[in-house]
């Protein structure tokens, strides 16, 4: 991925028609896009291929939990699609990452990326399925995991990237879901408002740990994932150069 595509849009649609509105709006100015399980379930895989075909990354945001056997199915599955990045949840242990690992290494373009700690997640949640110490531990524990198995890179908080950069090191993708386009108040002036119309309408009202794009790249993240910011804004294109302006800066 060159830095075009550090900033992943989200096509969190229901319907393949919206998804492709939105893909021919931004054009050029965007290189990557995750398809979640909504809008893989509701268009099929024939739009990975489609966007693969188009020239553009594609996160295909699979969330794997399961038994090794079929994780390693729909990694491969993933990948003959031409998807980038696929997710697995490290809370499955070793065997299931490294089964994601193992599967993905017939398609070089093919990143596994783990999943840590669900965000909405707090101590008290960590703890009535049985496990002891806080959500940072915790991710920083499955984090390693994933490292330790193979994956490539982990998908993170904004909150919780500068402790993974530190705890991982330089080299594996940190890719940060969760984020906004700027603080509140910030920037204005840019793109004639179109940002704060963003912020209003996206990730902010519902994100409890969340921060800026450019929060999250100066803490050390490969990549950002935005959605709404960008897909609701009045002007998508001036919405994800906003958010191209934090990968820069
Ligand atoms: O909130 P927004 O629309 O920007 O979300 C974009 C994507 O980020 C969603 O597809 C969701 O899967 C992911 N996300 C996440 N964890 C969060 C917030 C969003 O994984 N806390």
């Amino acid at each position: 991925m060159d830095g075009r595509d550090r900033v992943i849009v989200a096509l969190d649609f229901d319907d393949r028609r919206d998804a492709r509105a939105l893909v021919a709006r931004l054009g050029d100015a965007c290189g990557s896009y995750k398809i979640g399980l909504e809008l893989l379930t509701a268009a099929g895989p024939d739009l990975v291929e489609e966007l693969v075909g188009q020239g553009h990354e594609v996160f295909l945001d699979l969330k794997l939990f399961e038994i090794p056997n079929s994780v390693a199915g729909a990694v491969r599955a993933a990948g003959a699609l031409g998807a980038s990045m696929v997710t697995v949840h490290a809370m499955g242990g070793t065997g299931i990452v490294a089964a994601a690992v193992e599967a993905a290494r017939e398609f070089p373009r093919l990143r596994v990326l783990a999943l840590t700690v669900v965000t909405s997640m707090t101590a008290s949640d960590l703890a009535d399925v049985g496990i002891g110490g806080t959500p940072d531990e915790q991710v920083l524990r499955l984090a390693r995991l994933a490292a330790g198995a193979g994956c490539d890179g982990v998908i993170a908080s904004p909150r919780e990237v500068g402790l993974l950069r530190a705890g991982l090191g330089p080299d594996p993708l940190i890719v940060t879901p969760g984020v906004t386009l700027q603080g509140r108040g910030a920037g204005a002036a840019v793109a004639g408002g179109v940002a704060g119309a963003a912020v209003a309408g996206g990730a902010a009202g519902v994100h409890s740990r969340t921060g800026t794009a450019q929060e999250a790249f100066a803490a050390g993240a490969s990549h950002v994932v935005v959605g709404r910011s960008i897909t609701r804004a009045a002007d998508p294109v001036a919405a994800l150069a906003l958010a191209r302006a934090g990968a820069a800066g």
